[in-house]
């Protein structure tokens, strides 16, 4: 079986853009691939957390997962931090990666850029593409299924691996990326030209997985949209194009279809639609996840397997890779 890895970081709430861009798409895979699903703890903490917030935020991301299709028994589930290879062959692969390529890293010039003069910016910012590499290089992962802002971070996981085969030995697979179509990159409500983030200070620019369905309400009908005051599909209308994309990724359809249906109607009628579709998606999500905090020792049991899941293949790649390097084994 081919192997699939993906993660998403507990940095903030989780997003509709995260749940269609990413989670939704991994449901499908657990039958035809091994799957390891991870909450990357680690990559949270380049930005300060608070730490009670956290420790609540990886429980529910946990909940989240379960309650959205992924199942325990096919694919692996478990916390970055729980697994100590990860941060021990980042450090390996840190003295391969190089500052240059880590210096032009889109998300790391954006996310730099967005800070003010004089605020420090940990070094953890800047070496967080080169643990996501070892995130997925320790489990010889060929499929890496991610919203499109993570693309150029798998492309180098990849030139990584490849420094590293060619340097000491083959070992490492090369991985690929796999980015769903509609939902590739779901767009701010309020600025349909930037990506949703959990991290916006603007509530009204996201929807949250754990909104409420009057607060869904609300955001969809305050969305940005334009003057021109007909459903169509195109870049010149992009706030109208991210509703349409929002509804074909949950309901499998194409956007034409969307657009015949909406054909001589206005953008409140589409509006309305569109909030009912995200709130008959998410409601059953949320009732579960709900049901699923109210045992936490259940919860616990399904980190705690995977933790030790995750460890036995992890620890065989780092051995390999230690080897290679020329350090001492301990045994
Ligand atoms: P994170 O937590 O920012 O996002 C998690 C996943 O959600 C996708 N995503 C989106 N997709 C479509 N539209 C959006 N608006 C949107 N916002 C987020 C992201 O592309 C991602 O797939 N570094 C990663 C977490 C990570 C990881 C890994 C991923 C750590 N190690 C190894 C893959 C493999 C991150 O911060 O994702």
């Amino acid at each position: 079986k081919k192997i699939v890895f993906s993660a998403i970081k507990p940095s903030g709430e989780i997003t509709l853009g995260n749940y269609l861009g990413a989670l939704k798409n991994w449901i499908g895979l657990q039958d035809e691939y091994e799957c390891f699903y991870c909450i990357a703890d680690l990559h949270a903490i380049t930005v300060r957390q608070e730490p009670k917030d956290l420790r609540r935020r990886v429980l529910e991301i946990l909940a989240i997962y379960i309650a959205a299709g992924l199942n325990h028994e096919k694919s692996t589930l478990f916390v970055q931090s729980h697994v100590p290879a990860h941060s021990e062959a980042s450090w390996l692969l840190t003295c391969t990666a190089n500052m240059g390529e880590l210096s032009r890293m889109t998300q790391y010039k954006d996310k730099t850029a967005k800070l003010k003069e004089n605020t420090s910016i940990s070094a953890g910012l800047f070496n967080y593409p080169v643990l996501m590499a070892a995130d997925i290089l320790i489990y010889n992962t060929n499929l890496v299924p991610v919203g499109v802002d993570q693309k150029q971070h798998v492309e180098l996981a990849r030139d990584i691996a490849q420094r590293f085969n060619s340097s000491y030995s083959d070992t490492f697979v090369l991985p690929e990326a796999k980015v769903s179509e509609s939902a590739a990159k779901i767009m701010d409500l309020q600025d349909p030209t930037k990506k949703m983030s959990k991290s916006d200070d603007n509530e009204n620019s996201y929807i949250l997985l754990l909104d409420p369905p009057a607060v869904i309400r609300r955001k969809i009908s305050r969305a940005v949209t334009d003057s021109v005051g007909v459903v169509n599909y195109t870049d010149e209308q992009p706030g109208v194009k991210n509703l349409i994309n929002i509804v074909c990724a949950i309901q499998g359809i194409k956007p034409e279809a969307v657009v015949a249906q909406f054909e001589g109607k206005g953008y409140k009628d589409f509006k309305e639609f569109v909030a009912e579709v995200i709130i008959g998606e998410l409601e059953p999500v949320q009732i579960k996840v709900k049901e699923l905090l109210e045992n936490k020792e259940a919860l616990a049991a399904i980190y705690r397997e995977g933790a030790q899941k995750a460890s036995r293949v992890a620890t065989r790649t780092l051995r390999k890779m230690q080897k290679k390097i020329g350090l001492l084994p301990l045994e």
